[in-house]
This record gives C-alpha cells, structure tokens and sequence, in this order.
C-alpha cells in the first residue's frame, strides 16, 4: 500500500525503515500533523498512518474519503482523537496498536513518581552547580504506600505489578476485575475509596465522556492531603485549573504528567525559541514538586519497534481484507 505518514518524527522513520524492505508498503512520510489544512496530502495514497495528535475529526474524515482513503493506521493505543461513528458511516476502516509495551508506559510512570517523590529533578540541577547542600530534599518512600490505580488494563496491570514489587498496598478501579491481579494481591474497589485511602495515585484509563475530568476540584477534596499523583494516560483525564488550585493549597504534594490536556499545540516540537502562550502549562512549570515530560512515556527501542511491526501487519491485514486483529470500530452502547 502506499501509506502517507504523519506527525513523522526521526525516530518513527528509523524504526519503520528497519522494517519495511520485509513488507510491501511505501511510506510518504510528513512531519505535518493531520488537520484540515494537511489532509490533501493523503491524495494519491491507500492509507494514512497517524498518531495521538492527529485528529481524525468529521471534516477531516470527510475529505478523507473525497480523496478516497479509506484506510487508517494508527500508531498508538489510544483512540479518543477519532470519531469512530463517523469513520464507520463513510466506510473508513481504522486499526490501532493495542499493546506495544505497557511496560514502556509504566516504567515511565515510575520514574515520574521516583523523580517527584524523591527530588531527583532538583538534585540533578543543584550537583551540577556544586550545591551538595541536601537542605529541601527530604522525600517519602514508596514501600508501604497506599497505591490507587484507575485502569488495570494492558499498562495498569504492569503498573500494579511494579507497585507490589516495592511493597505497597495497591487498590484498583476498572470495570472488569483482572483475577491474575487479584491473586497478586491488588484490592479492586469504587472510586471514592479509592480517592480516600491513596496516598500515590496513577491514572492508566483511557479518556472517554465518562473519564474526562476524573480528577476534579470534588474529587481532589475527597484525596489524602500530600497525594502524589501521576498520569502518564490522557492529559484530559485532569482537570488542569483545578490541580493548580488544589497544588497551590498543598493538597497536592507531587504530580508527575507525561501529557497535558492542551498539549496538542506544545507536545513533539521544539518551541524552545518561541513564547510559551499556555498559562496553564506555565503556571504548572513553576511548582517545583511538579514534573512534566511531553508524551514520552512510549519512546522506547523495543516499544517503537514493536509499534512498527504491528502497524505493518496492520496494512498486510487490510490490504489481503483478512480479518482485522486491531480494528476499532463504533459500537452501539
Ligand atoms: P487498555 O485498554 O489495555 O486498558 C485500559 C483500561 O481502562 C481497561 O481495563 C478499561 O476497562 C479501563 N477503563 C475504561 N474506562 C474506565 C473507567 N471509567 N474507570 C476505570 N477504568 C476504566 O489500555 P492501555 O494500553 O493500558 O492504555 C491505557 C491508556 O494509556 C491509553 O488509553 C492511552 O490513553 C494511554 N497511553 C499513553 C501512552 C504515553 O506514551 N503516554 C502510550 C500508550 C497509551
């Protein structure tokens, strides 16, 4: 198939050259991101591949299917950037890939907390200024915390299992109940108990209607006052004015954020020499018990050759119109 790329990065085009002289795809590959103003660039090719900030909104969809592409390859887990009811309606068939490395993502959860928690970010900077002083860098430990997880899918479960290694008391809240977690020892409850009794809390579900939000000013009241808490999920999930206010209360102790709910505008470019215009991201940047990494939280060897490979698979799976292992389509609810 003759694929146009988007949001192409150095590191995507390496880890898809590697791969493709096994596969019979070519790649055009775009640095642009998807929108209304790029979308011409698909014209002439059998599929688009994109990622988490590429919205496959109705107009772009629309114009998708003008230039009769009516195929999608996503290159992440995540699929709240599309309108699946809409892709489904003009007959655009949309893969993802599911799992490339849940331990990527929650390992990068755990440096968040480790970092936050442990002051290693300020550490770093003082010894490089020969500042050996250790006045301000008390931290806590994570053995016998009370872990709170929301979302014990693919990257919760990794991220359970981390937890139990260091030695906490890990709640969890998911729909579905996973028995090997259970057998672990992780304690399934509600929400509120789990605002309540954590004192590290670490958001793995993905952003829908119900999710969006999650952590609101209610919500931030019910927690333990010092809670750290992490999000390596959807930036969405937390409500940005609302854990500024409740950071500049001292409610909360730590935060460590690997995505940010405006992060579509700053996230994968260098704006180094530009005028930051979120105040948001500016008034966070200034706490320093907050840590902020932009989406990085996937960007491994082994995750992004793992995402290489199943995209390919993908397009071969689309292309021979097999079954779809990865397809997500819209569902009734
Ligand atoms: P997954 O689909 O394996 O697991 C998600 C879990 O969340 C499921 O068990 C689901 O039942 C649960 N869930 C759904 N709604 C919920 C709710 N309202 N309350 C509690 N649990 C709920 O997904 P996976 O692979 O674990 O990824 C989780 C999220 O991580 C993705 O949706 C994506 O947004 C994010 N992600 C971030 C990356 C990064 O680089 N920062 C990389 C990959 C994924």
């Amino acid at each position: 198939m003759k694929v146009a790329f988007f949001s192409a990065k150095s590191y995507d085009k390496s880890s898809f050259d590697q791969l493709t002289p096994d596969f019979n795809h070519q790649f055009s590959y775009f640095e642009a991101k998807l929108d209304q103003d790029t979308v011409y660039l698909a014209h002439g090719h059998d599929a688009i591949c994109t990622f988490v900030n590429d919205h496959l909104d109705q107009k772009v969809l629309k114009k998708l299917s003008e230039l009769e592409v009516k195929n999608v390859v996503l290159r992440c887990a995540g699929y709240n950037q599309v309108d699946l009811k809409y892709a489904k309606s003009l007959g655009i068939r949309i893969c993802r890939v599911p799992a490339y490395s849940p331990e990527a993502v929650a390992e990068h959860a755990l440096a968040l907390l480790m970092t936050v928690v442990r002051k290693t970010h300020k550490a770093y900077n003082r010894v490089r200024e020969n500042n050996f002083s250790l006045e301000g860098l008390i931290g806590i430990n994570i053995f016998k915390q009370t872990v709170g997880v929301i979302g014990t899918g693919a990257i919760g479960s990794a991220f359970c299992k981390i937890m139990l290694g260091m030695g906490c008391r890990v709640l969890a809240v998911d729909h579905y109940e996973n028995k090997d977690l259970k057998k672990l020892g992780v304690t399934y409850c509600n929400l509120d108990e789990l605002f309540n009794q954590s004192t590290i809390i670490s958001l793995h579900c993905p952003l829908t209607p119900e999710t969006k939000h999650l952590i609101n000013d209610k919500r931030l009241e019910e927690m333990q006052s010092g809670v750290a808490i992490i999000n390596t999920s959807r930036g969405a999930l937390i409500e940005t004015k609302a854990v500024i206010k409740a950071l500049k209360k001292k409610k909360v102790g730590y935060l460590g954020i690997d995505v940010y709910e405006q992060e579509e505008d700053l996230f994968f470019q260098d704006l180094s020499e530009e005028i930051l215009q979120d105040e948001d991201i500016a008034r966070l940047m200034t706490f320093p018990n907050v840590l902020i990494t932009g989406h990085q939280a996937f960007l491994t060897r082994e995750a992004l050759h793992q995402i290489a490979l199943t995209t390919l698979n993908n397009l071969n799976e689309l292309e021979s119109g097999k079954q779809l292992t990865n397809e997500i389509t819209f569902k009734k609810a």
